[in-house]
């Protein structure tokens, strides 16, 4: 449970709003990079309440600036994009990828370098990687990308989706570190979490280990046998959720905050040992959106109970909603755009997402004191984070078996 305030600080990210200037320090995807087509339709990419206009120039380097030109503000969504440049259509003002402004021809010819120079483009950094198009939009220094493991892959390796949920950032962050939920809401989904013979429980006890990046949680259903089915999730500050899957394949969810009231909520599936197989992505599609840049599609609302299926659910269907991501996002929705966290109930298995939130509140009270946030100030070699799934027998400590297979 949180104060009103708490919740305040924790939720918003517009303007000033000491969470959102501290989640502005950290990278984020702005789109997939496939959105991106050299020289084609520029496209807006919304973060913390901002507009933005990407592009990719003719040869290839993607480039994000202000949705508004720096000259009068005419949207540079109208621009044409050319010569590794977008120039405006108002008044023909040009501005290159590599974030300089190349020609103001309304300008008199002698003193147009000069006049150029001085345009304030706001530009920011960008980087592809992981098959998105990141960007850093904080103030001071830019910290160090983060090397996750999927950006470190080939494009065949890994694939992102995104898709739109008009929810509170926080609100989306919290589903995918909150794993009590998997084998209930989820369960018709997954076949090895219903509670079937195998497991003694469905509540599982949970383990917490803070890491210098976040959390590390594993969650626990002891067998009928007595030996225990670990899940170890790693939640890595300030907005990645590695979730385990079988083998070499993982996925790993990420919640951008667009505004106060949208969460842009990613989607990535990758194997570290060989090319995504067409099955994980078939398995994936089959639940979602035919669009891949907002596979929210089609969306129910309040007024029409999201489009559940009450009649799949006399059937046996638990939630009678199609597909994984969507019976999260549904029940994200069902809680209000912004949850009112100062009327929770928490129990157990809210242990993780209570520390994530003392963590934020630390870490806000850091950055304003001018110290940098969360995991910002120290090396951290984001490549070795990764999940998995395991058997341990009885009385053995899941940690020493995690560690064997980390090592691997
Ligand atoms: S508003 Fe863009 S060039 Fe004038
Ligand atoms: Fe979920």
């Amino acid at each position: 449970m949180l104060t009103k305030e708490q919740n305040e600080l924790l939720t918003r990210v517009e303007g000033d709003a000491p969470m959102g200037k501290m989640l502005r320090q950290y990278w984020l995807p702005a789109l997939r990079s496939e959105a991106l087509v050299a020289d084609g339709d520029p496209v807006r990419v919304r973060l913390f309440g901002q507009n933005f206009v990407a592009f990719r120039g003719t040869d290839g380097k993607a480039a994000i600036f202000d949705e508004g030109c720096p000259h009068r503000g005419a949207s540079l969504l109208l621009a044409r994009n050319e010569d590794c440049a977008l120039t405006c259509i108002f008044h023909g003002w040009k501005f290159g990828n590599n974030g300089k402004t190349v020609d103001v021809p309304t300008e008199p010819k002698d003193r147009r370098e000069a006049f150029a120079k001085k345009v304030p483009l706001k530009s920011y950094p960008v980087k592809e990687a992981g098959t998105m198009v990141w960007v850093w939009l904080g103030e001071g220094e830019v910290p160090e990308f983060p090397m996750l493991k999927f950006n470190t892959m080939p494009d065949t390796h890994v694939r992102a989706w995104v898709a739109y949920v008009q929810v509170n950032w926080l609100q989306g962050l919290e589903a995918t570190v909150d794993t009590a939920h998997v084998g209930v809401l989820h369960k018709s989904h997954i076949g090895l979490l219903s509670e079937g013979d195998e497991f003694e429980d469905i509540a599982p006890r949970y383990d917490i280990d803070p890491q210098p990046y976040g959390l590390r949680a594993a969650a626990l259903r002891r067998m009928k046998d007595g030996s225990e089915y670990v899940r170890v999730t790693e939640y890595v500050a300030p907005w990645y959720s590695f979730i385990p899957q079988p083998g070499t394949h993982a996925v790993c969810t990420i919640s951008t905050p667009i505004d106060d009231y949208n969460v842009g909520q990613w989607y990535i599936s990758f194997d570290s040992e060989q090319p995504l197989s067409e099955d994980k992505i078939q398995f994936f599609e089959s639940m979602i959106g035919p669009d891949p840049n907002n596979f929210y599609n089609p969306k129910g609302t309040f007024e029409n109970r999201w489009l559940q299926d009450r009649e799949l659910m006399k059937q046996g269907h638990f939630s009678g909603v199609q597909g994984i991501p969507i019976e999260d996002f549904i029940v994200e929705e069902s809680m209000g755009p912004i949850a009112d966290r100062t009327k929770e109930f928490l129990g157990s298995t809210d242990i993780a997402i209570a520390r994530m939130r003392r963590m934020f509140l630390k870490s806000l009270e850091d950055f304003k004191n001018g110290l940098p946030p969360f995991a910002l100030n120290i090396k951290i070699d984001y490549s070795k984070i990764k999940t998995n799934t395991f058997y341990v027998p009885k009385n053995t400590d899941w940690r020493d078996k995690f560690k064997e297979i980390a090592m691997k």
